[in-house]
């Protein structure tokens, strides 16, 4: 299992409830990764996706404790864990966190890595933020990509891997 994310210079990812950037290289590229996969989210983040629907093509499974929730083409877990069990577990192929902020606070640990797209910009006032792997001593940097431009935003890959579950 690994987690998607897109980040501005300190980890920040959300502003009252929505993301902080759109970017192309961002969906193409989550677009890639988690093609014919399994994609965990929180239910506030559906909110975040084209339409507010699910991603096609790819199992959804969508966190919330909503027993009676319904939503075509997803799956409903009740927990993260049971979102976890659902997908087959840490070890599953093809299982991606795509947030939001609860949602990789909870699994971050059962990842082996995490895809960053980081931007060279520090957004104002941020309100949601993923763990600043810099600072967690099992998590290193593995990759870093030269710096590309997209509008007024450079931006760079940065793959981190968790040492404890290489
Ligand atoms: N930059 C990025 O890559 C990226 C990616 C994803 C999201 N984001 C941003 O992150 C923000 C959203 O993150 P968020 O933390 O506010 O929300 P979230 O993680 O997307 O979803 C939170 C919701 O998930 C459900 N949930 C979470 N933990 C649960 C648990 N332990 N048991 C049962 N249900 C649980 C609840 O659903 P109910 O509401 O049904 O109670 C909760 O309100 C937005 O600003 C979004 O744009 C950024």
């Amino acid at each position: 299992m690994n987690a998607i994310v897109l980040t501005d210079q300190r980890w920040a990812i959300g502003l009252d409830g929505g993301p902080l950037f759109s970017l192309e290289a961002d969906r193409k590229r989550s677009g890639e990764l988690t093609e014919g996969g399994t994609v965990i989210v929180g239910h506030r983040n559906l909110g975040c996706f084209p339409g507010d629907q699910p991603l096609p093509g790819r199992r959804n499974i969508i966190i919330t404790p909503n027993a009676e929730l319904k939503i075509d083409g997803c799956e409903i877990a009740l927990n993260p864990e049971a979102a976890l069990e659902m997908a087959g577990g840490p070890d599953a192929e093809n299982v991606w966190i795509l947030g939001g902020g609860s949602v990789y606070a909870v699994l971050l640990s059962r990842c082996r890595r995490v895809y960053r797209i980081q931007v060279d910009a520090k957004v104002e006032s941020p309100d949601t933020w993923f763990p600043n792997l810099d600072k967690l001593a099992n998590w290193r940097l593995d990759f870093a990509s030269e710096p590309f431009q997209e509008g007024k935003y450079t931006y760079r890959f940065t793959d981190y891997v968790n040492t404890d579950l290489a």
